[in-house]
C-alpha cells in the first residue's frame, strides 16, 4: 500500500528535480502537535541544495502541489505542513488493511537477497544463559522481520559445541563422573562436573594440562574423546529444545562450531599465504595493532583452533553456501571486540563481503542483582523462568475472570509472550533488569497489554456476529464516518505499520516494532473508551464503520505480534 508519506515524497520530488524520493522520505516528519499538520516537510533542510530560502521553497511547493486526500497545505516558518482529509485517511487505511490482511505491512524490498542470522547459539554442557535467551528472541524477531520484507532467511544456531571446555568436562567425567547421574539430571550434572573441575584445578594446575590434552585428542578424531563429546551434546540439546519449544522458535540449521573442524585448515593456509599469520611463542595470530586492537588468535601452541578461527571458517562456508547479502550475528556486547577482530581479519584477507558482516550487539540482563556466572554454578534456569512466568500469568488470568476456556494454553501464550516482549522492549544495546512486576503488568507497556488489546478486538468482533461481516467495499464506504478525535489518530497509527517494520529492519532493532504495538494498543484503548460500538443507540452505519476499524486493529496487532515471535490468542 502506498502511504501518505510516499505519495507526498513522490509528488514533491517530481516538482523538485534535484531532490530524490529517498531524501524526501527521510525528511518528512509526523509532527506530534497536529496543529503543525499530519505530515510536515522541513524545507530549511533543502535550502542549501536548492539555493533558495526555506519559506520560498515552502510557498512555491504549496502553490504547485495537487494531492488527493490532502485537505490543506500550509507554508509556515520554513515548514510545509500537510493536513489530511480525515474521511480519505479512514477510507484508504481501512481498504488497505482489509485487502492485504496477513500481508498488510509486508514488502518485497528484500526479494532476491539472502540474510543469514546466527542467533541463540548456547554452549553445550553449560546451561542456557539469560543472554542466550535475549539472543534467541532478538534473532528470531530479526528473522521474521526480514522474511516479512521479502528476504530469504537462514537461521543458524551456532552451538558452542567445540573448545577446551570439553577437555575439562572429559577429565572431570573420567575422574568424578557418574553415567546414571548424567542421564538422570542432564545438563545440571554436567554443570556440577564443570564447576568441580574449576575448584580442583585451582588446587592442581596439572588438571588444565590434562584438559588441553583431551581437547587436542578430540581435534585429532580420537574415538573415546569424540563419543563422550557426542553424548554431552545430545544431553544438552534435550534441555535446549525444551526452551525452544516453549518459545515456539525453530532454526534452519544447528551447525555449531564443531561443524567447522575440517574447514579451519584452509583458513589457516589462506592466512599464511596472504602473509597475515605471525608466530608468537609457538602460537599463531594475526596482528591488529594498526587498528587499535589486540591480535586475533588463530592457532594455539598445540595446533588446536580457536573461537576466532572457527568463526572465520564459518563465515567463509556461509558465503559459499548461501551467498548472503548480509550475515548477522546476535550476541551480547561483551563480544564486541571478538567480532571487530575477526571481521577485520576477513577484510584483510581481501574478501569484499567483509562489509556485509554485521554484529548485532545487545545489553546485559540482570536478575535481581544476581550473578549469572557459570563457573560459580549459580545460574538462572531459563526453562524455570518461562514456567514461572506461565504460572504467574495463569494466576492473574484466573483472578480476572473465572471459568476461562483454554486457560493453560492461553497462559502459556501470554506468559511466554511477556518474557519475549520484555526482552525486546528497549533499545537492544541497553542493559535491562528482569522484573516480574514490570513484565506481567496487564496495564503497563507489556506483551500482555498488547495481546489483551488484540483479544479485546477479537471479542468485540465475535460479539458483533453478523454485524461485523461485510465486504471490503462496504467497510471502505462506511469508514468515511471515522473522522472523530479518537478514530483518526488510531487510523493514522495503523497506517504507519509498514514504515516502522522497515525501519526496524534497517536499524536491526525489534524494539521499534514493540514500541509501535504499544502505541497502537494505546490508541485502540482510547478509541474503545470513547467510541461505543455495540450499544443500541449507535446507528448501524457508524457501528459498521467502527467494527471495520476494530477488524483493522486486530489485523495489525496480530501481524505485529507475529513479527516479534508472540502469539495472538483470541481470548484472554
Ligand atoms: N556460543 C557463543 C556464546 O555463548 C555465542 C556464539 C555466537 N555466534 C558466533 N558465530 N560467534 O558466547
Amino acid at each position: 500500500m502506498r502511504t501518505f508519506k510516499t505519495i507526498i515524497a513522490a509528488e514533491v520530488s517530481s516538482l523538485l528535480n534535484e531532490v530524490s524520493v529517498e531524501e524526501l522520505l527521510a525528511l518528512i516528519e509526523y509532527p506530534s502537535n497536529k496543529e503543525q499538520g499530519d505530515l510536515s516537510l522541513p524545507c530549511f533542510k533543502l535550502s542549501r541544495q536548492l539555493r533558495k530560502a526555506p519559506q520560498a521553497i515552502a510557498e512555491d511547493l504549496k502553490n504547485r502541489l495537487q494531492l488527493e486526500g490532502v485537505e490543506r497545505i500550509e507554508a509556515s516558518a520554513g515548514y510545509l505542513n500537510f493536513y489530511l482529509n480525515k474521511a480519505h485517511v479512514a477510507e484508504s487505511v481501512v481498504a488497505g488493511i482489509l485487502q492485504q490482511g496477513e500481508l498488510y505491512g509486508a514488502q518485497n524490498i528484500g526479494s532476491g537477497k539472502t540474510v543469514v542470522i546466527d542467533y541463540s547459539s548456547p554452549n553445550i554442557a553449560k546451561p542456557f544463559h539469560i543472554a542466550h535467551l535475549r539472543s534467541t528472541v532478538i534473532g528470531n524477531a530479526l528473522y521474521r522481520i526480514h522474511d516479512f520484507l521479502g528476504y530469504a532467511c537462514v537461521g543458524i544456531n551456532h552451538l558452542g559445541d567445540w573448545g577446551t571446555q570439553f577437555g575439562k568436562l572429559i577429565v572431570a567425567y573420567r575422574m568424578w563422573g557418574d553415567e546414571a547421574a548424567i542421564e538422570e539430571d542432564g545438563i545440571d550434572e554436567l554443570l556440577r562436573l564443570y564447576v568441580k573441575f574449576h575448584d580442583e584445578a585451582d588446587k592442581d594446575a596439572g588438571l588444565n594440562d590434562e584438559a588441553r590434552a583431551w581437547f587436542a585428542k578430540m581435534e585429532q578424531g580420537d574415538a573415546e574423546a569424540l563419543s563422550l563429546w557426542q553424548w554431552f551434546v545430545d544431553i544438552s540439546l534435550i534441555a535446549f529444545n525444551r526452551i525452544y519449544e516453549l518459545l515456539g522458535i525453530t532454526f534452519d540449521t544447528y551447525t555449531g562450531e564443531s561443524f567447522y573442524n575440517d574447514k579451519t585448515a584452509p583458513v589457516v593456509e589462506e592466512l599464511k599465504a596472504k602473509g597475515l599469520l605471525e608466530e608468537d611463542s609457538g602460537a599463531w595470530l594475526v596482528r591488529l595493532d594498526g587498528f587499535g586492537m589486540s591480535p586475533a588468535l588463530i592457532l594455539k601452541q598445540d595446533g588446536s583452533s580457536l573461537y576466532h578461527t572457527r568463526d572465520i571458517a564459518a563465515a567463509m562456508y556461509r558465503k559459499t553456501t548461501y551467498d548472503f547479502d548480509k550475515a548477522i550475528y546476535v550476541t551480547d556486547y561483551a563480544q564486541n571486540l571478538h567480532f571487530q577482530q575477526w571481521f577485520k581479519v576477513v577484510e584483510l584477507m581481501g574478501h569484499e563481503w567483509a562489509g556485509d558482516l554485521v554484529h548485532v550487539a545487545f545489553g546485559r540482563v540482570s536478575l535481581d542483582g544476581m550473578s549469572l556466572s557459570t563457573r560459580k554454578g549459580n545460574v538462572v534456569k531459563l526453562d524455570e523462568v518461562l514456567k514461572q512466568s506461565i504460572a504467574k500469568t495463569k494466576a492473574i488470568m484466573e483472578q480476572r475472570h473465572q471459568g476461562m476456556e483454554h486457560l493453560d494454553e492461553t497462559a502459556r501464550q501470554v506468559g511466554v509472550g511477556a518474557v519475549i516482549f520484555h526482552d525486546l522492549s528497549t533499545n537492544r544495546i541497553k542493559d535491562i533488569a528482569f522484573s516480574w512486576d514490570e513484565m506481567l503488568n496487564f496495564e503497563g507497556e507489556t506483551g500482555p497489554y498488547v495481546q489483551y488489546a488484540h483479544a479485546r478486538a477479537s471479542s468485540i468482533l465475535a460479539k458483533a456476529g453478523a454485524a461485523a461481516s461485510m465486504t471490503n467495499e462496504q467497510a471502505q464506504q462506511r469508514a468515511a464516518l471515522l473522522i472523530d478525535e479518537a478514530s483518526n489518530p488510531l487510523l493514522q497509527e495503523l497506517s504507519l505499520f509498514g514504515e516502522r517494520v522497515e525501519l526496524a529492519m534497517h536499524k536491526l532493532e525489534p524494539s521499534i516494532v514493540t514500541r509501535y504495538l504499544i502505541d497502537v494498543a494505546q490508541a485502540f484503548n482510547r478509541f474503545y473508551h470513547e467510541c461505543p460500538i455495540l450499544l443500541d443507540h449507535v446507528p448501524a452505519p457508524l457501528r459498521e464503520a467502527r467494527l471495520a476499524l476494530v477488524r483493522c486493529v486486530q489485523t495489525v496487532l496480530r501481524n505485529g505480534l507475529r513479527l516479534i515471535g508472540l502469539e495472538a490468542p483470541e481470548q484472554i
